[in-house]
């Protein structure tokens, strides 16, 4: 696999074939996420659901897959090896659009999630089809306590897997308590989403847009990136 993956690339003379294949599918499914906004904005809830589903299940297919061949962190450690340009270039422009990149990718993987669960709440099936309906969404305290004690149990039962069987270094355990944390901040934080965007529909337009926009936004700063070390500066 990692041959194939350092194998010349088919976009840029000097790209690898990991790198034009990671950046084709992230084009890919920025496009398709940003497709289905066209939908939604044409009244087509059902079809924008769908579609949104799949590029998520697709991309989170596709981010586990390459990032477990190619191990997490190399796109960083790709940037210092394979940046041919000058080093005011490499520490003004290059590493903070990169930084930007990995911040906007790191906000598109916890809102995508965060808004497709917000979408099923806001939503009724009325005929098989998603309707966002106009009234106040809240969470139910109980549920909200379970899914906290939940999320605690899941937490402390991958740790003891972590510390006990896999024998994971503390960077692990702490990569792994970060996520969790995140996933019970988020749940945390729409306790006070609810009380400035108290109507359903409305939140899901809102925060759906400021989604899109952070989509379109990972479309761009990964164009920089891909041109900065295959077309414009690469390692000759
Ligand atoms: C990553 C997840 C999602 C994002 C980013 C998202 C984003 C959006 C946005 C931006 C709009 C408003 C379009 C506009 O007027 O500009 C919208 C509308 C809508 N969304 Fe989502 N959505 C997501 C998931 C879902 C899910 C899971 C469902 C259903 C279960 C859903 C159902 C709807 C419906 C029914 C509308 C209204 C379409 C209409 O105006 O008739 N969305 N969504």
């Amino acid at each position: 696999m990692q041959k194939l993956l350092e194998q010349p690339g088919f976009l840029a003379p000097s790209g690898t074939f990991g790198a034009d294949l990671s950046y084709l599918l992230a084009v890919l499914f920025t496009g398709m996420f940003l497709f289905a906004w066209g939908l939604a904005k044409k009244g087509l809830g059902t079809q924008h659901h769908k579609l949104i589903f799949v590029s998520m299940v697709s991309m989170l297919v596709y981010f586990i897959g390459y990032y477990y061949a190619r191990q997490l962190g190399v796109l960083s450690f790709e940037g210092k090896e394979g940046f041919g340009g000058p080093q005011n270039i490499y520490d003004n422009i290059f590493v903070p659009t990169l930084t930007t990149h990995l911040i906007l990718v790191c906000l598109g993987l916890i809102f995508s999630i965060y808004m497709i669960f917000q979408g099923f709440r806001a939503c009724e099936k009325i005929d098989g089809n998603y309707f966002l309906q106009n009234k106040e969404l809240q969470a139910n305290p109980k549920i909200f306590k379970s899914t906290m004690i939940t999320l605690v149990l899941l937490w402390a039962g991958n740790q003891l897997v972590l510390t006990f069987i896999r024998h994971k270094s503390f960077a692990a355990s702490l990569a792994w308590a970060i996520i969790f944390g995140v996933i019970a901040l988020t749940i945390y934080l729409e306790k006070y989403i609810e009380k400035s965007l108290p109507d359903g529909a409305q939140r899901h337009r809102i925060l759906g847009r400021v989604t899109m926009v952070i989509f379109a936004l990972i479309l761009v700063t990964s164009t920089l990136v891909y041109l900065m070390l295959y077309v414009i500066y690469p390692k000759i």
